[in-house]
């Protein structure tokens, strides 16, 4: 039997039980796939910091509101026999809860998490998806504010320190994370 930390059959239902907007969905699989990059280059464990970021906002649905997001959602994972380094990482995504992000997996889970969802936006807005997408056109489109308005750009300019790189190489690994998975983020593919 898998470890649960490293079953994704499991964290995918989770995901799917509690979220049934594609969209946010779509988040999930963005967030998992530029951690698990990290996680591949770094040689720390791919599937279980995969996990993490596919489950980060699982409960987002159902808890909408910052004080619920994601601490109650951390119960159900506690229910579900996640370990407390999992629930914590997941905790540390919210700016709100003020938790020191202690380590690689927690800062590498906040350092993807809106710049995924950014690219992510970029992708959806061009005709070959991310196909072509250039770090330099990320760049552009960050300081265009009314473009992904939702996307906090402060957040997304604290992530390459956390992970120990500059920007361009950030947004470089994000995009290139992204491809492989072009088609399952609804995006179209060249
Ligand atoms: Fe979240
Ligand atoms: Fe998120």
């Amino acid at each position: 039997m898998t470890d649960l930390v490293r079953d994704r059959a499991a964290a995918l239902a989770l995901l799917h039980e509690y979220t049934k907007s594609e969209a946010l969905r779509r988040h999930g699989y963005a967030v998992e796939a530029a951690v698990r990059e990290y996680a591949r280059r770094a040689g720390e464990d791919e599937a279980a910091w995969g996990n993490v970021a596919l489950l980060h906002d699982f409960d987002y649905e159902i808890h909408p509101t910052l004080d619920e997001h994601p601490q109650d959602g951390a119960a159900i994972l506690r229910e579900r026999g996640y370990p407390e380094w999992f629930v914590r990482a997941i905790l540390t995504h919210a700016n709100h809860l003020h938790l020191e992000r202690e380590t690689a997996l927690e800062r590498t889970l906040f350092a993807c998490d809106e710049l995924a969802g950014f690219v992510h936006a970029c992708g959806l807005v061009r005709p070959d998806g991310i196909a072509t997408l250039e770090p330099s056109s990320v760049k552009k489109k960050l300081k265009q504010k009314a473009f992904a308005a939702g996307v906090n750009r402060d957040d997304v300019y604290a992530g390459p320190e956390l992970v120990g790189v500059d920007l361009d190489e950030h947004v470089a690994t994000v995009i290139v994370a992204l491809r492989p998975i072009a088609a399952e983020l609804g995006l179209r593919t060249a």
